[in-house]
């Protein structure tokens, strides 16, 4: 099988691709701006780096696309504060230049698997969200912190119109807060745009105050990196056949946590590390309002658990790595021995 990987040095192309050259016999096509998370795939015969973006790779993309049995274009903004702070540029690049990738995988017949997000259900009252059921309750245009989930959205169902209209093969996976490794860079945390948990380890290293933003009441259902990688892995393969046209939420509905309560673990977690324990000791975590930390154009999500029926069901997956599991993983690679921000 030839993969295509568009957005390979990030979190989840990284490690999807570390995990096919490991454990299958099958040649990536990669392109990605940088290649810092790629070092032990670039060695490898089977993988193919393209260094560029979308806008200007475009035929170089469209070879490989015309190569490729399966085509994951993983390139875009996931970080909250971006969504408020660079609005026209998380549409632009998340659904516009993607949209240019789907409709090569259209004239070209090609099997395309896209991430779709937890964010597309909004404020959804529901206790556990579906993927055909639930609602995709969004907030006013005023507040910009939507305009990724309905960009996103879109993309779901532009996705979901080739396939009725032209018959493209596609796949969404819908991501419910994916933590590990490699989740943030140093330089998105010191501008205070990194998810959480990463946010939460560079502000403790830096002697910072760990903001509950909004009081910290707000819950997620994390899910490790490790667990979405073998859901993705399974829906490559698609070995019954049986995934052209779904939606799939990837989450992991154990794993309810508040963000005060991620704050503590993480805290506790760094405290283990002799070199962090005098900063975990010292670190504050306090509470910021949402407008102060995001600005006026932010939105929070109370409660978001995942349906993983359906997940269960087609992939015979189950997500195993439980809370404690995430965040040792995670701050082990931030803060151990040569850690990337050790
Ligand atoms: C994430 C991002 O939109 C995407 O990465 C992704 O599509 C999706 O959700 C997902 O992975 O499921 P969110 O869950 O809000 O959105 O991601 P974070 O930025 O990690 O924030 C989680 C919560 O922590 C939010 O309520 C936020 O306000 C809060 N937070 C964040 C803090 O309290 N303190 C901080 O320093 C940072």
């Amino acid at each position: 099988m030839n993969v295509v990987i568009l957005g390979a040095n990030g979190f989840i192309g990284s490690h999807l691709s570390e995990r096919i050259l490991a454990e299958t016999d099958w040649t990536v096509s990669a392109l990605d701006l940088h290649a810092h998370h790629l070092e032990h795939c670039l060695t490898d015969p089977r993988f193919v780096f393209r260094k560029g973006d979308l806008l200007a790779e475009s035929a170089w993309i469209e070879e490989q696309i015309r190569a490729a049995d399966v085509v994951l274009p993983l390139v875009g903004i996931a970080q909250p504060a971006y969504y408020v702070k660079n609005p026209l540029y998380v549409f632009e690049l998340d659904f516009e230049q993607n949209l240019k990738i789907v409709r090569m995988c259209v004239t070209h017949s090609k099997r395309v698997l896209f991430p779709s997000t937890s964010e597309v259900y909004g404020l959804c009252p529901d206790k556990e969200l579906s993927e055909d059921e639930s609602l995709l309750v969004l907030g006013p245009v005023s507040k910009m912190r939507w305009i990724y989930s309905c960009s996103k959205q879109m993309m779901d169902r532009v996705l979901a119109a080739y396939g009725q209209e032209r018959g493209l093969r596609f796949t969404c996976f819908r991501p419910f807060n994916w933590t590990g490794p490699r989740l943030d860079e140093p330089a998105d945390a010191e501008r205070g745009t990194a998810r959480v948990i990463t946010q939460f380890l560079f502000n403790l290293v830096h002697g910072r105050p760990l903001h509950l933003v909004g009081g910290g009441r707000q819950r997620r259902s994390f899910t490790s990196i490790h667990d979405g990688i073998d859901a993705l892995l399974a829906i490559v393969r698609n070995e019954r056949n049986n995934l052209d046209g779904e939606i799939l939420n990837i989450g992991n509905p154990a794993n309810q946590a508040s963000v005060k309560e991620l704050a503590h673990l993480v805290r506790d977690a760094a405290a283990a590390y002799p070199k962090y324990a005098p900063l975990a000791a010292a670190a504050v975590i306090a509470d910021i309002p949402e407008d102060d930390y995001y600005g006026k154009g932010y939105a929070d999500v109370q409660h978001r658990v995942p349906s993983i029926a359906k997940a269960e069901r087609l992939l015979s997956w189950r997500p195993k790595r439980t809370l404690e599991d995430i965040v040792r993983d995670t701050v082990h690679y931030y803060l151990g021995d040569g850690g990337a921000w050790a």
